[in-house]
């Protein structure tokens, strides 16, 4: 077991950035190869798989088809061939309906640093729900502890306002820079993702986009939204500068680590540039912490580039993997737009509300799994397990010759096979013919990788958690290069 308990709660779990010009060079040198996938003839021995061992899983799919659209309810869950159904999740493990057993390397999509359905977290949880049941509707003590806790961890945060999403939080938080700037334009990075508020579909994954995702959205909802290029200060600027004399920029919202969780990743200096852009123009810089909040250490994203943004969103696991989970953090004097309560003390207000937000269950856990990953030091132990599943990975691909790219931020490991989600509308041509056939290589690694007992975020992302020790990396060592001599 790789853990221990004399871990610094300043420490990060990410030991070194990427070199930036040498992994961009890797990756575009993956995205200009052809697909190079699954070999087609050991592709049957794959779909296999799921056909012999997966029976009540497609039974349960080919349900869930009748009555949910799609057949799952999330946007990168796993479908190829068909959804897999878990019955079972407990630390780097899960279990699906047919009893076969997975690395679990998506925990949950991010939340669960501790690893899944942490004992210690899940018994507070269950001790409130005893006594006070989910939800009251009044003050509870834990709502207050979260909020000390955050701040213990984050100091810039100096309160804390909690609501039911990340992408709650992120429409909280715009709505917040308006009302605190008087301020109306909000700049984005093209390819981030802050969730699905009518604003936010806007440069969705693919930078320059715009509003190619914007279905059912009114021209108007975004007609204050703009993006940048990743990485591109220049632009930026030229945006802040133009926005001045037509209104103002309210905020300019970033991932820290980069687009969808450092996919293309942000160069060592650029939230500093961009902090520094921002105190130039009177723009709030938001910080979405959904992901990297804990993941990347107790500071998060602002306490490893040292950068601090004036609203910080939190998602996932600020409460630990349960429910509910979103929140804005920020200085007392923006925060306190957003009061609660009845009764106006005569200020103007950003509205935001929901019946369920900051009920106890929720608190209680964001609380114990907070205070548990200082304890243990769970950022930086998840983080050993993704450098050294990095390794591990490198040293296979290399020893077979193949091109795909890993690199990792701490517990963030990017495993690209078809560097998909590195296209951008600088190569239109290329994007237009190319991105069916690349999604879906990612797809049959995906299902590759479970077949041999591998759970992957979308074939191509992985998230290690505490409860990944050296002998759970490297018997998934084991089972990749088993996938790797497929190809
Ligand atoms: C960076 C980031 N922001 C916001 C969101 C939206 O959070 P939620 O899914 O809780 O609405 C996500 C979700 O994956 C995210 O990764």
């Amino acid at each position: 077991m790789n853990m221990s308990a004399d871990i610094s709660t300043n420490a990060y779990s990410i030991s070194a950035w990427p070199d930036y010009p040498d992994l961009m060079g890797r990756l575009n040198a993956l995205l200009k190869q052809p697909v190079r996938g699954i070999a087609r003839q050991n592709m049957p021995q794959v779909l296999d798989y799921f056909e012999q061992k997966c029976k009540t899983s497609k039974a349960l799919a080919e349900r869930a088809k009748e009555v949910i659209p799609g057949g799952v309810q999330h946007n990168l869950a796993f479908n190829y061939p068909f959804a897999i159904a878990a019955a079972k999740v407990d630390g780097a493990y899960m279990w699906d309906e047919d009893g076969n057993r997975y690395i679990d390397f998506l925990q949950a999509g991010g939340p669960t640093i501790l690893g899944s359905n942490y004992q210690p977290v899940r018994q507070k949880v269950h001790e409130i729900v005893e006594s006070c049941g989910p939800v009251t509707g009044l003050l509870h003590e834990y709502e207050i502890k979260l909020a000390e806790i955050i701040r213990k961890y984050m100091p810039g945060i100096e309160m804390f306002r909690m609501l039911g999403s990340g992408t709650e939080a992120v429409m909280g938080a715009i709505r917040l820079a308006r009302a605190h700037t008087g301020k109306k334009w909000v700049i984005k990075v093209g390819g981030d993702y802050h969730g699905w508020s009518d604003q936010m579909v806007y440069g969705m994954r693919v930078p320059g986009t715009g509003r190619r995702e914007a279905h059912g959205i009114p021209k108007g909802s975004t007609a204050y939204t703009q993006e940048v290029f990743p990485n591109e200060l220049g632009s930026l600027r030229r945006k802040l500068m133009l926005n001045k004399i037509r209104g103002g920029t309210a905020a300019v919202i970033v991932e820290p680590l980069g687009p969808e969780s450092g996919t293309r990743p942000v160069t060592p200096e650029y939230n500093r540039e961009v902090r520094k852009l921002c105190d130039e123009f009177g723009a709030l810089l938001i910080f979405d912490e959904v992901v990297t909040g804990f993941r990347v250490g107790m500071g998060g994203g602002q306490g490893y580039f040292n950068v601090k943004p004036d609203i910080t969103v939190f998602g996932k696991a600020i409460t630990g993997g349960y429910p509910m989970a979103g929140g804005i953090g920020g200085r007392k004097e923006i925060m306190m737009t957003l009061a609660g309560g009845i009764g106006g003390k005569g200020g103007k207000r950003a509205f935001v509300g929901g019946t369920l937000s900051a009920n106890p269950l929720s608190c209680v856990a964001g609380y114990y799994a907070i205070e548990e990953m200082a304890r243990t030091g769970a950022p930086v132990l998840a983080g050993r397990a993704g450098d050294r599943l990095t390794a591990g990975l490198k040293e296979i691909m290399n020893r077979l010759g193949l091109p795909y790219v890993v690199y990792n931020m701490g517990s963030i490991v990017h495993l690209q096979t078809s560097a998909v989600l590195l296209m951008s509308m600088r190569n239109p041509i290329k994007l237009m013919r190319e991105a069916d056939a690349r999604k879906h290589l990612m797809e049959e690694m995906g299902a590759a990788y479970l077949s041999r007992g591998i759970l992957t975020l979308a074939g191509s992302r992985i998230y290690t958690s505490m409860a990944d020790t050296d002998d759970v990396i490297d018997d998934a060592l084991n089972r990749f290069e088993d996938v790797f001599k497929l190809v």
